[in-house]
């Protein structure tokens, strides 16, 4: 059997780390994408053995999202798994080179445009997993006439949209695409990272270290758990269904709109100037 290879972006911390711990260990190649080169080597080291290729780019960067399509198309022959995984939380509103509001950028669109532009590469029968969230339940739909936020930016509803575009795209990319790819929107949990600690304001970090310390709260490994098994299971999962701690289950409501998905489709098409071919 050739070994299997993954791509996880976002694998320098958190949920990501611990999906490209467990697979390096499973004896999968590990794509390790991070930020920079450093924290990808960085992470490549902690993780310690296996087969592990560290990648960078940054992600709210379109240029950068297509760097990284082109690097692994170039050196890596086949790609089993995708896990569309790096995800920002912020308090503040930021804008990318593009004029986009930075999370609904990293959160969602980088997910669409890099899943698109590896399309053609993944091998027969690979999995495409979009580690989204429970915030998405938050929304009651998209705001398309103003998807940067400007007028009612808020840190929740940003991360919310994002979630639930996460969850759209999926649905979406289930109906569209006729191929035998299995794609799989994922609820991790409400897990112990430092996603809320970083580039936040210190009322923001305050509650999300109080927030971690509540019970009922996940440790990485066990929020990655649910990645991991999609990735490896023998039988192939069902596609275009949302999954929480290993088990399919009902998102919100919204999340089932065709109408607010296939707009989303043609917005991320639009704001990356992509044209998205099965
Ligand atoms: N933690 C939870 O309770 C929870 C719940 C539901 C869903 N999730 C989802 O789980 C996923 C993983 O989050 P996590 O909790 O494991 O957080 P995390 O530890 O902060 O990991 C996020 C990863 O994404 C990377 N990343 C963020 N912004 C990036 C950018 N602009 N370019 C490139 N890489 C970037 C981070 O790199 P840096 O380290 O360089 O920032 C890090 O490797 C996210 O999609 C998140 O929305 C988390």
């Amino acid at each position: 059997m050739p070994q299997k290879t993954v791509l996880i972006t976002g694998a320098t911390s958190g949920i990501g780390l611990e999906t490209a711990r467990a697979l390096a260990r499973q004896g999968w190649r590990v794509l390790l994408h991070g930020r920079t080169l450093e924290r990808a080597e960085a992470a490549v080291a902690e993780i310690g053995t296996g087969t592990l290729v560290p990648l960078a780019a940054e992600l709210s960067e379109q240029s950068a999202v297509r760097a990284l399509a082109a690097t692994v198309r170039r050196d890596h022959p086949r790609l089993d798994v995708l896990i569309n995984n790096a995800g920002v939380w912020n308090s503040t509103r930021e804008l990318t080179a593009e004029g986009i509001e930075r999370t609904f950028a990293v959160n969602h669109l980088a997910y669409f445009l890099l899943t698109g532009l590896l399309q053609s590469h993944l091998q027969a029968g690979a999995r495409v997993l979009c580690v989204a969230s429970d915030s998405h339940e938050q929304m009651r739909g998209m705001h398309f006439d103003d998807l940067s936020l400007q007028g009612r930016y808020h840190g929740l509803r940003s991360y919310a949209q994002s979630k639930l575009a996460n969850v759209l795209f999926c649905y979406e990319y289930e109906r569209r695409c006729t191929n035998d790819t299995v794609i799989c929107a994922i609820q991790p949990g409400l897990v112990q990272t430092d996603i809320g600690l970083k580039g936040n304001t210190w009322l923001h970090r305050l509650a999300w270290r109080v927030r971690r310390r509540m019970s009922g709260h996940k440790t990485a490994a066990q929020g990655a758990a649910t990645s991991i098994f999609l990735a490896t299971v023998a039988d192939t999962p069902p596609s275009g269904l949302y999954w929480d701690d290993c088990r399919p289950k009902q998102s919100h409501s919204s999340s089932y709109s065709e109408s607010e998905a296939a707009r989303l489709w043609e917005e991320s098409e639009r704001l990356t100037g992509f044209t998205f071919t099965c």
